[in-house]
């Protein structure tokens, strides 16, 4: 399984933040967001990553991220000129992925909670359809919206419908056979102009293939999209790191747990951060893994 973060887009609903900025960069409390979702990925087993987002934005990621190798991972970018919709992400760079299941991730999407690993290395098994998620929120008409019948089936699926069908909101995060190129290739601009992934997964869904899982309510989802949402998740992260001293989305610490880099290279990247999240590195050093 590879994986794609979609990072880029225009971030207007957070000007002036992100005027020289790209969203995906801001921090979320002691880290920049991006970690949220690649982080994912990694405990998800998947080490292959693309990243997409604008052409001036993506030397901001390669000067972060490198080529992921201090992580374990590797990592690939390229440029999405325009803004013109998720499903876009499996055409800007197929070759990344073609012949290979595929997971894509939103770059502002942040996920935490008990039992999540697990749930996503399941989902990276997934070889045939489509496996996405439902999670239920107050405010339904602002996602992809799913409605389930009485056995837990998919019924429908819609983007930010007017009059929800129901409470469950389709998080940013799907998981992909290999038709994925051939249908993203059949998809039409839809009249916000952009290729939706709500019909990506509606074509699956009409084929019988499309998995929905919900996210329980062990589970936190959070988009980090507007001035509220994102300091109620730098909140959220600061609550949870003080109150249990473990970080949430340490690509160092889970490359380190997972066995994608070694004791040496992670004492070597603690040694170049001089603060509390080099002290944190070393301290997991000194623990039983
Ligand atoms: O957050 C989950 C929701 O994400 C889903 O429930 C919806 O079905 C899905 O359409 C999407 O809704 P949004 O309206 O939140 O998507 P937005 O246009 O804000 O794009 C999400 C992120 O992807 C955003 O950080 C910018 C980036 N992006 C977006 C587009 C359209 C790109 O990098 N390229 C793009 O072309």
């Amino acid at each position: 399984m590879k994986g794609i973060i979609l990072a880029g887009g225009k971030g207007t609903r957070l000007y002036p933040l992100t005027i020289s900025l790209s969203k995906q960069l801001l921090p979320v409390y002691d880290k920049p967001m991006i970690y949220y979702p690649l982080t994912m990925l990694m405990l998800a087993g998947i080490r292959e990553m693309l990243i997409i987002s604008t052409s001036e934005a993506l030397p901001q990621f390669q000067n972060l991220i490198e080529d992921g190798g201090k992580w374990g991972l590797k990592i690939e970018y390229a440029a999405q000129p325009e803004p013109r919709g998720l499903a876009d992400a499996f055409l800007v760079k197929p070759q990344f992925y073609l012949g290979s299941p595929v997971c894509l991730i939103l770059g502002d999407n942040i996920f935490f909670g008990h039992g999540l690993s697990t749930q996503l290395q399941k989902a990276a098994q997934l070889q045939q359809g489509a496996l996405i998620f439902a999670y239920a929120v107050k405010d339904p008409h602002r996602y992809g919206v799913v409605q389930f019948d009485s056995l837990g089936k998919a019924l429908s699926i819609e983007e930010k419908p007017r009059k929800p069908r129901s409470t469950y909101a389709v998080p940013g995060m799907y998981f992909y056979d290999q038709q994925v190129y051939d249908l993203a290739s059949q998809l039409q601009p839809s009249g916000r102009g952009e290729l939706e992934i709500t019909d990506l997964n509606r074509l699956y869904l009409q084929k019988g293939q499309l998995h929905v899982e919900v996210l329980g309510r062990g589970v936190a989802w959070l988009d980090a999209g507007t001035h509220e949402s994102l300091l109620q998740a730098a909140n959220f992260v600061q609550t949870v790191e003080e109150r249990q001293g473990m970080m949430i989305a340490c690509p160092e610490e889970i490359a380190y747990r997972m066995d994608y880099i070694d004791a040496a290279q992670l004492r070597s990247l603690a040694e170049k951060v001089n603060n509390s999240y080099g002290e944190y590195l070393l301290r997991i050093l000194e623990e039983e893994k």
